[in-house]
């Protein structure tokens, strides 16, 4: 009762709940996945004798892959510890750090937030994981989530020193267990002895949601989300509507979320269709808050250099010798180290096969040298204004 007056009291937003809307939120329940899940328990079963066991998950982006996993392992290690097994479950988005030492350095980071981040070889690293578990009688389950970045990086012979751990250990209660997610087919590009630890029957493959499941999931946010009766059920199924043609959840919740901000600032009572068009026409451009979240800091560093480049010239193109010099005020300001050169090409490389960006050659007998780069879909001001307040 009391809750209710006080959102009478306070309302004076049709959002409830804004946390609900967070990308990184995981609700209490999954809707559609509740079969994955199930198999992933299964699987996992074993953990619970100390055999190590590894995981697969493939599925298109917004299929659920990071939420179902995150659900699973955090109920895994509650479960575990009513039973008086400590499970340390550390997840890493190897985009983010898609290196080996920068994935061990997440691991040691779980046990020790001081960890030094230089100075350690990966072996010397991975026996200092170890010393950890069986100080602490504990077995790993880790995560690596977006795996392709790491095996594109470094290939595949960190997962082969994690999944031996357990050749020596086996049965002992430091067993390490790993879970690789990713978009893309990664099982063509390892190695056999990699290979042989991932089991065909522990793959999990994802589906895009069907219009059906997409409803149900954009209802669900909207209870968590949403004040009673503040969003009409037309307005859901619009969402799932125009959300069906990626059958990604993660553009529907967002489209969800710009939407009720939409209604909010028009101080409407409640979010309409309409307010679900503006909200696609602004989310439709490929540089959406929630891929850019996926971006390393300098990725966006670079991005932002383009960004002011654009809006300095009030021209169609930046060249990359301005980017660059522009790339190394910003990160000064940002204190930050500039990274070299072919970090800096790395990193258009990057965003431009993400789509932030387009690149081609400037024409001007200067192939190889310099390009120009546009930004396809969004003005250079609005992408400015995003990339400095997620840099803040
Ligand atoms: N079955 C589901 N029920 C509720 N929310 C979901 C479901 N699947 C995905 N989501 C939400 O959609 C968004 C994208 O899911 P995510 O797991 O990040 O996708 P992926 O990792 O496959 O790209 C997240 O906000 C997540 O919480
Ligand atoms: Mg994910």
């Amino acid at each position: 009762m009391g809750s209710i007056i006080e959102d009478e009291l306070f309302s004076s937003s049709l959002i409830k709940n804004l946390h609900a809307l967070d990308f990184d939120y995981i609700p209490g329940e999954l809707p559609h996945r509740t079969e994955q899940l199930k198999k992933l328990a299964l699987m996992f079963k074993p953990l619970f004798v100390n055999i190590a066991q590894n995981a697969y998950i493939r599925g298109p982006v917004g299929t659920g892959k990071t939420a179902i996993t995150k659900y699973f392992c955090q109920s895994l290690v509650q479960i575990a510890r009513k039973q008086g097994k400590i499970l340390e479950y550390v997840h890493i988005n190897c985009r983010k750090r898609s290196t080996n030492a920068m994935v061990l350095l997440g691991v040691l980071n779980h046990f020790d937030p001081r960890f030094p981040d230089r100075g350690f070889s990966v072996q010397e690293m991975l026996q200092v994981i170890r010393t950890h578990l069986q100080r602490k009688e504990s077995q790993l389950l880790l995560v690596l989530d977006e795996v392709d970045a790491l095996l594109k990086k470094d290939g595949s012979n960190l997962i082969y020193d994690l999944t031996r751990f357990n050749d020596e250990t086996m049965r002992t209660a430091t067993a390490v267990s790993v879970i690789m997610i990713s978009q893309k087919d990664i099982f063509t590009g390892l190695e056999e002895a990699v290979l042989s630890t991932f089991k065909r029957s522990n793959v999990i493959i994802l589906e895009k949601y069907t219009r059906h499941e997409l409803y149900d999931i954009v209802r669900q946010r909207v209870d968590l989300a949403f004040h009673a009766n503040t969003v009409l059920a037309e307005s859901i199924d619009l969402i799932a509507d125009i959300a069906s043609e990626s059958g990604d959840a993660r553009f529907s919740i967002e489209l969800l979320w710009k939407a009720g901000m939409y209604a909010d600032e028009k101080h409407a009572k409640q979010v309409v269709p309409e307010h679900v068009r503006a909200a696609k026409a602004e989310t439709y451009s490929v540089v959406t808050e929630t891929k850019l979240k996926d971006l390393g800091k300098h990725q966006l560093l670079t991005l932002l250099a383009i960004s002011k480049r654009l809006q300095k010239e009030d021209v169609a193109y930046a060249t990359t010798g301005e980017v660059e010099k522009t790339y190394a005020i910003t990160c000064e300001e940002y204190s930050d180290e500039a990274r070299a050169h072919t970090m800096f090409w790395n990193y258009l490389k990057e965003i431009e096969h993400a789509g932030f960006i387009r690149v081609k050659p400037s024409g001007k007998g200067q192939v190889g040298k310099s390009q120009l780069i546009s930004l396809p879909d969004i003005p250079a001001e609005v992408l400015r204004g995003k990339l400095e307040a997620l840099l803040a």
